[in-house]
């Protein structure tokens, strides 16, 4: 890897990809970090902020709308014209909207299916030639939602899915051109994703009580996650499941519906009888 390694993260405005750039420039302070998402106000503010502490990492900011069908074109271009090209690209930014598939709205699943899955692979097309040349790392964040289908987050989980597929068929085509490329599946995490969660949650209770109540043991923290997918870049891993403790009922769960089919759809129709509420907002992006 060169001294001085390109690497790009999508979805760096918050949660996930801004605690992996801070993690990812403690391991690499001589990094040239390229931060991208939609609010740049964020990304200005976390780029000040790795400058400060590393004064040796070096910052770009690019504000992109992922779900536009040319935004993964325009940002690959404009880091190719301004840094030459990538050493590490994570693939992080999507959004996660649960929601019964017939009452999801048409643009809402067009979204997530351009943020979480287009984008990735176009972004990733776009910038091959410079990550064959540098033998680099593709670091896509899938999901545990993947170990099981639940109709509250159907199309999210098939955005998933296809992350995973393409992942592992990637991985094999890459191998003999020393390109890694590894796969991470988070099960819930406190993170701005969360918010989706809670503009569905009956007024009345606070997402912090049921997140608090019901997941506590289900969920990671964003530091310890960040620090796990850090570790990708020096040891790459086909797989890392996110983190084993939270994803097990998943599995569990997923594993019941595959050895018996009939008691898996008993088992998860009961789980997510109880219909959501209607959205308290109209579209958090996550
Ligand atoms: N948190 C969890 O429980 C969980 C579990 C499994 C997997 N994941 C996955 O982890 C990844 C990161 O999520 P997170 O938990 O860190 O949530 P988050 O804090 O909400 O971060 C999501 C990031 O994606 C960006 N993004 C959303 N829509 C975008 C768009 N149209 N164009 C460009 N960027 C966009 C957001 O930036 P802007 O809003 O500024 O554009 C934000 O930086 C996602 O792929 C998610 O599916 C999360």
């Amino acid at each position: 890897m060169a001294d001085r390694p390109v690497i790009l993260i999508t979805g760096a405005s918050s949660g996930i990809g801004e605690a992996l750039a801070i993690e990812l420039a403690r391991r690499r302070p001589t990094g040239r970090y390229v931060l991208t998402a939609r609010r740049l106000d964020r990304l200005d503010r976390l780029a000040d902020e790795l400058r400060k502490t590393f004064p040796s990492v070096e910052t770009l900011t690019i504000p992109v709308d992922l779900a536009e069908p040319d935004g993964p074109a325009r940002l690959a271009s404009e880091v190719v014209e301004r840094v030459g090209g990538v050493d590490i690209l994570v693939n992080n930014a999507g959004l996660g909207l649960p929601n019964q598939f017939a009452e999801a709205e048409p643009d809402q699943i067009a979204r997530q299916l351009g943020v979480n899955l287009t984008a990735p692979l176009m972004l990733t097309r776009f910038l091959l030639p410079s990550l064959i040349e540098r033998k680099g790392t593709i670091i896509n964040i899938g999901s545990a939602i993947t170990c099981v289908a639940t109709s509250a987050l159907g199309a999210y989980g098939a955005t998933k899915a296809g992350i995973a597929y393409w992942n592992d068929a990637l991985r094999r085509e890459l191998i003999p051109m020393g390109v890694r490329v590894c796969l991470v599946e988070p099960g819930p995490i406190k993170t701005g994703f969360m918010e989706a969660v809670e503009s569905r949650i009956p007024p009345g209770e606070s997402y912090d009580q049921v997140i608090d109540n019901v997941m506590p043991w289900m969920t990671a923290n964003v530091r310890d996650v960040a620090r796990k997918i850090a570790g990708l870049a020096d040891r790459p891993r086909r797989r890392l499941s996110m983190l084993k403790r939270v994803v097990w009922p998943f599995r569990a769960l997923g594993t019941i519906a595959t050895l018996c089919p009939p008691l898996g759809d008993l088992v998860v129709v009961r789980l997510t009888r109880r219909p959501l509420a209607a959205p308290r907002t109209a579209e958090k992006a996550l």
